[in-house]
């Protein structure tokens, strides 16, 4: 349900701010709010490539989902999608290949919203509201059963919404249920912010951020997000930061990788008789 500004839901908080609309704001989006600028402003201070780190992670997203197209597969997952922006996932994989599918999960309300607007006449692609931490809710929901066929491979793609699970839950459990779900051939792309590079003050805007009266968040070290691809199989080049995987001439990436503060990665499920 929209209210008057289109994308604005009724029942939204202005003074609160969302992880989905920082980095809509940070990529130049349009959908954000006062309370979202003011943030990612501080964070610019704190770390003035704030928004490069965004724009880096985004283009790492965009060369996942080609990477996985080459490797034939046509039907995507998306865990915490954001708010639809430049380069969504469903729009670069059909682009590649058409007919490829997409199924969007998120639980902010702005990033529901306007994903249901913009999906709303795109039969290969929808939008789950489900927290990504309760998989049987991602796995189960009508779209998902619509959309994905389980017999063949899928990509699945958790960038940049690791660091959104709080410690105290259990992430390693849920991405196994996604890992479990789907058949050799898939392929798990994560991205995850992290306080393992020293020129980057994760510390610094993982305190900020929590000040704000804005959702849990959770640094993670380069084993434990390791931990989250399980048995799946790394490609090369393996773990790296963010701009370092894979890059390709388009624009933008970090000079220096190490700058994203983020890693990333890509493995695919390889089973028992690969
Ligand atoms: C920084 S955005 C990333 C968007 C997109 N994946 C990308 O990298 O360009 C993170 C998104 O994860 C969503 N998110 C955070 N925790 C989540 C959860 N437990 N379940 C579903 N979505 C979640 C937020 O609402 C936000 O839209």
């Amino acid at each position: 349900m929209t209210g008057k500004r289109g994308w604005i839901p009724e029942n939204l908080d202005p003074a609160r701010p969302s992880p989905a609309r920082i980095y809509d704001y940070a990529l130049g989006g349009g959908h954000n709010l006062a309370s979202d600028r003011a943030i990612f402003d501080e964070l610019v201070r704190i770390q003035p490539n704030a928004r490069q780190i965004a724009w880096s992670n985004r283009a790492f997203m965009r060369r996942a989902v080609l990477f996985m197209i080459e490797t034939g597969i046509r039907q995507f997952l998306d865990l915490g999608s954001g708010i639809p922006t430049v380069g969504n996932v469903h729009e670069i994989a059909q682009k590649a290949a058409p007919g490829s599918r997409v199924v969007y999960v998120d639980v902010e309300e702005v990033a529901l919203a306007h994903s249901q607007l913009l999906l709303e006449n795109e039969p290969d692609a929808a939008i789950v509201d489900a927290d990504i931490t309760y998989p049987d809710n991602v796995l189960k929901a009508p779209e998902t059963l619509r959309l994905l066929d389980f017999s063949q491979p899928v990509g699945v793609l958790a960038v940049a919404v690791g660091h959104y699970i709080p410690a105290d839950v259990d992430i390693h459990a849920a991405f196994e249920a996604y890992r479990e779900a789907v058949p050799d051939g898939s392929a798990l792309a994560i991205s995850h912010f992290t306080a393992d590079f020293e020129q980057v003050r994760a510390q610094e805007i993982l305190e900020t951020v929590q000040a704000s009266a804005y959702n849990p968040a959770c640094l993670r070290s380069r084993p434990e997000i390791l931990a989250l691809f399980g048995d799946f199989e790394l490609v090369e080049p393996g773990l790296v930061p963010a701009s370092g995987w894979r890059p390709d001439t388009t624009p933008p990436q970090s000079a220096v990788p190490e700058d994203d503060g983020i890693w990333a990665g890509v493995a695919i499920k390889k089973g028992t008789t690969a």
